[in-house]
Order: C-alpha cells, then sequence, then structure tokens
C-alpha cells in the first residue's frame, strides 16, 4: 500500500484487529493517506496478525517473555519501529502499557482507541464499567499516549446512547462501529498536521 506522502505508521495489536481492520480499510478507501509499515504484537496467535497478513502488510511478534524488565521491550519495539521509519504508532487493542522508552521515541505521536467518553473509564472493561455505572450515554475516544492510563490529550470522541435492554456486548458492539469510524479519521487530522497540543486541549495549528 505504497503512499504518495510517505506518512508510515505501525500499528500495534494483542488480540482481534478490528481498529487496524478500520484503519486498513480506509487506506485502501482513500480517506487515510498512509502506508501500516508494521503491525507488531505481543501475542503471537492475535488473530489481527492474520488480517495484516492478508492485506501484505509485514507482521512482527515481539515476545515479552524475551524481556525480564518492562522498558527492555519497549527499547526492542522502539529499535523496531526506527528502523522502519514509522511516524506515528497507532494503538489497538494492545494490552500493555507504553512505557517511557516509547514515549520519549515518538512524542506526540503515539495513539490510542478507547471504549469509553474519556476521562470516564479508563482502564479494562470500559463498557461493562459504563454500563454498572448506569451512564445514559458513553461512547469512544482517540487520544495521544502519555504516561498516565487512558488520560492523554484528546483528538476526537463519539457519543453512543445506552439502550435500557444493553448488555457489556450489544453496547460494545455499538461502541466499535464508532471507534472504527473515528480511529482512521484521527491519525488522518495527525497526519495532516491539524493537531497542535495546547496542556490537555487538541486545537488546531495556528
Ligand atoms: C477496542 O474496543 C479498543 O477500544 C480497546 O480494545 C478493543 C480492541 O478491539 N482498546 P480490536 O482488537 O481493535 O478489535
Amino acid at each position: 500500500m505504497p503512499s504518495p506522502t510517505g506518512n508510515r505508521l505501525a500499528v500495534l495489536i494483542s488480540g482481534r484487529g478490528s481498529n487496524l481492520q478500520a484503519i486498513i480499510d480506509a487506506i485502501r478507501e482513500g480517506t487515510l493517506d498512509a502506508t501500516i509499515v508494521v503491525v507488531i504484537s505481543n501475542r503471537e496467535a492475535a488473530p489481527g496478525m492474520m488480517r495484516a497478513r492478508e492485506a501484505g502488510i509485514e507482521t512482527l511478534h515481539i515476545s515479552a517473555k524475551a524481556y525480564a524488565i518492562r522498558d527492555d521491550y519497549d527499547r526492542a519495539l522502539v529499535r523496531e519501529l526506527r528502523e522502519r521509519n514509522v511516524d506515528v504508532v497507532c494503538l489497538a487493542g494492545y494490552m500493555r502499557l507504553v512505557g517511557g522508552p516509547m514515549l520519549d521515541a515518538f512524542p506526540d505521536r503515539i495513539l490510542n482507541v478507547h471504549p469509553s467518553l474519556l476521562p470516564a473509564f479508563p482502564g479494562l472493561d470500559a463498557q461493562r464499567q459504563a454500563l454498572e455505572y448506569g451512564v445514559r450515554v458513553s461512547g469512544a475516544t482517540v487520544h495521544f499516549v502519555t504516561r498516565e492510563l487512558d488520560g492523554g490529550p484528546i483528538i476526537l470522541q463519539a457519543a453512543v446512547p445506552v439502550r435500557a435492554d444493553d448488555t457489556v456486548d450489544s453496547l460494545a458492539a455499538r461502541i466499535l462501529v464508532e471507534e472504527h469510524r473515528i480511529y482512521p479519521a484521527a491519525i488522518a487530522r495527525v497526519l495532516a498536521g491539524a493537531c497542535a497540543i495546547q496542556g490537555r486541549r487538541v486545537v488546531q495549528p495556528a
């Protein structure tokens, strides 16, 4: 998937990879001008790895078992990403905390998608948290990754009403539709240079 402007993405996954698929599809459809140069997973059997291979994208499994120190894992990641001249790193269902070496190597260049309207319900099981709390509206958030878990400046959000008969699965499915819509859109904004960070806010650059 060559890209005329040469925006080079890496996508980090741990599982299903439906957000990865949404990014692949947006590139194919021409709404996102970028190339995914590598998909990296900490889990070898992540179904998303198959999606990447089917799309002709290089895949790389980096096992945490090989690294006793967490930062060493991140240093290995940085090496692989630098080797491939990656511009922007997209976390898509990546179930590891991103540490200092990655944040230092890619300042304001790591994005994540989260299945709630942050700052509500960070961390695991966000859809269950929302349902159990009783909120009437939840949603999806794409944000820059910082040292604070799910706490970085917000690029895009989409609201999803919670229905009286929702289960965790039904709510998660409707939120996922929004994730797939806003994640490629947020990546496109960042690559277009349309996102400047001012404190907590993401604004149009002057
Ligand atoms: C998504 O709900 C995402 O928001 C969360 O993990 C899930 C990953 O799904 N961080 P997928 O692997 O992209 O299908």
